[in-house]
C-alpha cells in the first residue's frame, strides 16, 4: 500500500501552533513558564519562533545574544513541543541601517527609506546578504541538533521591491543574460520605437518608475520577472547558510493572492509552502462566496508544489488591520481551520500566540488575551480544536487528488495590470478564474490551480478563463493535451499576447489555438458596469456582463448565440472536436454563474470528475471535499451557509470524533464534521 506523503519524516501528526514572540516578555521571562502550561491547555504541539527577532539575537554588530531561543528550545525540548525556527531577516536592527544605509530599500521614486517597520530591506544589497548568512548560520549551527526542531521558516511573508544601484545593475545583467546581451532582440520585443522609446545599451534599461519609464510593457513585465528572480535569488542565498549545518525542510509562508512576486517560481526554492489566511468572515450578505473564494487560494497555494503545505498563520478570532475588524462567530474558527485542511493543509496555526502589549498589533486576536487567562471563550475555542485534531491525525499526509485544472498565472495578472485596454482598472481576472472554480468547488470536485507550463498530464479538463498571455509553446501544449482527449475551455481575452506581451499576428487565441476552437475572436466589446446583454443557450436565456466577444466561427459548433446588441444572433458559446478531445469556447462574461454552473456540471459529469459525495445534491453552501491517501479516504462536511443544514452521503460513514456511524447529517449554523468513508 502506498505511504502518506509527510511533510516531516519524523513527524505524522496534524500540526497545532502558532507565532510565539517570547521575545516581547524577556523582561517578565517567568511568563514562558505560564506559556508553556497554556500551550499544554490548547494543545499545542509546535511554535513558531524567531520571526522578526534580529535586534534581540544580534543587538550590536557581530556581539549576540541567544539566550531567549536558548531557554525556549529547552523549555521546548522539556515540554515536547515542536519548534518552527524563522530566519530574521524580515525585520532589521536599527544599528545596521545606521551603518550600513544601502541596505535599506529605494523607493521607484529613487528615494531611499527611513529606518522604520519591516520588509525594508534591498534584496540585492551585498551588506544585508552578508549579515542574513551570517546569523543564519549561528542559527543552523546552534539548532540544528535539537530534537525540537521540526523545519525552518524563511524570512516572513517575503515581499517588496527596491530601486536602488544595486538593484538597478542586477536588472541590467538580469536583462543582458535574457536577451543574448543583444540590445536590437530587446526593442523589438519591448517594441521601443513606440513613442521613440529605443534603447541605444542595456545600460540604458532602468527600473521602470512613477516619475520615469513605464508606459513600455516589455519593460515593466520583465521588471516584475526579476523582482521575483531577485527575491528567489535571495532565498536561496538564505537557504545556502543554514544547510551548511541543517537538512530540515524549509518553507517561507506567502500571502495567497499576493500580486508582487510570482509565487510558483518563488515555492521552487522551499521544500513545502505554507501560507497565512485571514478571510473576511461573517459578512452581511453571507459566508458563501467567501468560503468558496478561500478554498480556491488554498488549491493554488496548495498545486503551487502540487504537495501538502502549512496554515502558518491564521487569526483565532479577530485581525486589527481591515476597515471593519469584527469577530470570528462561535465554531467560525474551527470550520475556518478544517477547511485549510481539507484543501491539503497539515497544520493548523495562527498569528499569534500572545497579544503583544504595545505597539501596532497589540488590539490583533490571539490565543492569550491581555487578560492572561485560560479562561476566555478563544481559548476555549483553540483547546477544544485542538484537541480535535489530535484525534484527527490520521488525516496529516492524505492527498488532495485533482482531475480538473484552473489555469492562473502571475504573468497574466501582470500584463492584464497593464494593458490599458478592456475595463481598464481591473480586468478582473481573479473574478473570472472564481467564476470556474465556484462551480467546481460547490459541487465537491476537487481543483488545482497550475501555471500554464506546468505538466497538464494528470488532468481531464483543463479550464483557461481570461488566458491573456499564451506563446506559441503553450498554445502547442493545450492542442496535444485536447488532440488526447482532454477538454479545455477557454475564454474571451485569451491567447492575445506573447510572454513579453507582445500582441499576436495572424489572429486570437493564438496560432494553433484557432483550429483547437475552430474559431477566431475578432473584436471584443467591454459594456459599461450597468449594461448587459442577453445569451440564448441550452434552450434558456442568461445574461453577460463587462465583455463580449464577437466571434467568426469555422469549424466549431455553435451552443449559443447573443440575443441581443448589435452582434445579436451571433455565436457567443461553441464546442469544437479536436483529436480525440473537445474545445468550449465561451465568448463573453457570465453575470451570475448560472451559466457557468451549468457548463461545467456537463463537463464534469462527461467526463466523469469524481464528486466528494456521489450522486447527492450538497446544499448551497456547505463545503464538501475529500483527502485520501494509503487506502483511507476522508470527507471533510463544513457548513459555511450561514443556517442548519442536512446533508444526505452516498453510503455510510465514521464520525472520527465519536466513531458514530452515519448515512446523513445535520450540520448546525458554523458546524462541519470529518467522516472517514
Ligand atoms: C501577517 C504577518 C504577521 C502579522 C499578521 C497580522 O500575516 O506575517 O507578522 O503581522 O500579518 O495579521
Ligand atoms: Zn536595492
Amino acid at each position: 500500500m502506498e505511504n502518506k506523503n509527510y511533510l516531516f519524516p519524523d513527524f505524522d501528526k496534524l500540526i497545532f501552533g502558532g507565532d510565539y514572540n517570547p521575545e516581547q516578555w524577556r523582561h517578565t521571562p517567568e511568563i514562558w513558564d505560564e506559556d508553556m502550561r497554556l500551550m499544554k491547555l490548547a494543545h499545542w504541539n509546535e511554535a513558531t519562533l524567531g520571526v522578526f527577532s534580529w535586534a534581540e539575537l544580534e543587538p550590536q554588530e557581530g556581539v549576540y545574544d541567544f539566550s531567549v531561543p536558548d531557554a525556549i528550545f529547552e523549555k521546548a525540548e522539556k515540554n515536547g513541543l515542536k519548534i518552527i525556527l524563522a530566519t530574521p531577516s524580515g525585520a532589521k536592527p536599527r544599528w545596521m541601517a545606521e551603518k550600513y544605509p544601502e541596505t535599506m530599500r529605494t523607493a521607484d521614486d529613487r528615494h531611499r527609506a527611513l529606518y522604520g517597520r519591516r520588509h525594508n530591506h534591498c534584496f540585492s544589497s551585498p551588506v544585508y546578504r552578508e549579515k542574513i548568512a551570517n546569523i543564519n548560520r549561528l542559527l543552523a549551527e546552534r539548532y540544528s541538533h535539537s530534537p525540537a526542531l521540526l523545519c525552518w521558516h524563511i524570512s516572513n511573508e517575503v515581499n517588496g521591491e527596491c530601486h536602488c544601484e544595486h538593484c538597478r545593475r542586477a536588472f541590467v545583467e538580469f536583462l543582458r543574460k535574457k536577451y543574448d546581451n543583444d540590445i536590437e532582440k530587446l526593442n523589438l520585443q519591448w517594441w521601443t520605437r513606440f513613442w521613440s522609446h529605443r534603447y541605444d545599451n542595456f545600460e540604458q534599461a532602468d527600473p521602470p518608475s512613477s516619475i520615469g519609464e513605464n508606459a513600455v510593457h516589455g519593460l515593466t513585465i520583465d521588471w516584475k520577472r526579476f523582482v521575483t528572480a531577485q527575491t528567489a535569488d535571495f532565498m536561496k542565498h538564505e537557504i545556502a547558510a543554514i544547510k551548511e549545518y541543517s537538512q530540515k525542510p524549509i518553507t517561507t509562508n506567502l500571502m495567497g493572492f499576493f500580486t508582487g512576486i510570482d509565487y510558483r517560481e518563488l515555492a521552487k526554492t522551499v521544500d513545502f509552502v505554507s501560507w497565512d489566511n485571514y478571510p473576511n468572515w461573517e459578512l452581511p450578505w453571507g459566508d458563501v462566496g467567501q468560503a468558496s473564494w478561500i478554498g480556491m487560494t488554498h488549491d493554488c497555494m496548495r498545486s503551487l508544489k502540487r504537495k501538502n503545505f502549512l496554515l502558518m498563520e491564521s487569526t483565532p478570532s479577530l485581525v486589527n488591520w481591515k476597515d471593519i475588524n469584527k469577530l470570528a462567530r462561535p465554531g467560525k474558527m474551527r470550520i475556518s481551520s478544517l477547511q485549510a485542511i481539507a484543501h491539503g493543509s497539515d497544520s493548523v496555526q495562527y498569528f499569534q500566540w500572545r497579544k503583544s502589549r504595545g505597539s501596532s498589533e497589540k488590539m490583533h486576536g490571539a490565543v492569550v488575551d491581555h487578560y492572561g487567562k485560560e479562561d476566555t471563550r478563544v481559548f476555549s475555542e483553540v483547546a477544544a480544536l485542538g484537541e480535535e485534531l489530535e484525534k484527527l491525525s490520521a488525516v496529516a499526509g492524505t492527498k488532495v487528488i485533482s482531475k480538473a485544472a484552473i489555469l492562473y498565472d502571475w504573468d497574466t495578472i501582470w500584463a492584464l495590470q497593464d494593458m490599458q485596454g478592456m475595463q481598464k482598472n481591473s480586468k478582473k481576472y481573479g473574478e473570472a478564474t472564481h467564476l470556474h472554480y465556484g462551480a467546481f468547488h460547490r459541487r465537491g470536485i476537487n481543483v488545482d490551480l497550475i501555471g500554464r507550463k506546468d505538466s497538464y498530464d494528470e488532468y481531464d479538463v483543463i479550464v483557461a478563463p481570461m488566458m491573456y498571455i499564451c506563446e506559441e509553446e503553450t498554445a502547442g501544449r493545450l492542442a496535444s493535451f485536447v488532440e488526447n482527449g482532454g477538454t479545455l475551455v477557454g475564454t474571451y481575452a485569451m491567447a492575445q499576447v506573447n510572454e513579453n506581451d507582445l500582441c499576436h499576428l495572424g489572429g486570437w487565441p493564438c496560432g494553433v489555438l484557432m483550429d483547437v476552437f475552430g474559431l477566431r475572436a475578432e473584436e471584443l466589446d467591454t459594456l459599461y458596469p450597468e449594461e448587459s446583454v442577453k445569451i440564448n443557450a441550452y434552450g434558456e436565456e442568461y445574461t453577460a456582463k463587462d465583455y463580449c466577444e464577437i466571434l467568426k466561427v469555422k469549424d466549431a459548433t455553435v451552443l449559443g448565440t447573443y440575443g441581443s446588441e448589435f452582434y445579436k444572433d451571433t455565436p457567443c458559446f461553441t464546442v469544437n472536436e479536436y483529436g480525440k478531445g473537445k474545445a468550449y469556447y465561451v465568448a463573453f462574461r457570465d453575470k451570475s454563474g448560472t451559466f457557468t454552473d451549468k457548463l461545467i456540471g456537463e463537463i464534469a459529469a462527461d467526463k466523469k470528475l469524481p464528486t466528494a459525495i456521489n450522486g447527492k445534491e450538497i446544499p448551497k453552501g456547505v463545503t464538501a471535499k475529500i483527502r485520501e491517501g494509503a487506502g483511507e479516504k476522508y470527507l471533510f462536511l463544513l457548513n459555511f451557509s450561514g443556517k442548519g443544514q442536512t446533508v444526505e452521503l452516498d453510503g455510510e460513514y465514521t464520525v472520527i470524533t465519536t466513531g458514530e456511524k452515519i448515512s446523513s447529517v445535520y450540520l448546525p449554523l458554523n458546524g462541519g464534521l470529518v467522516l472517514k468513508a
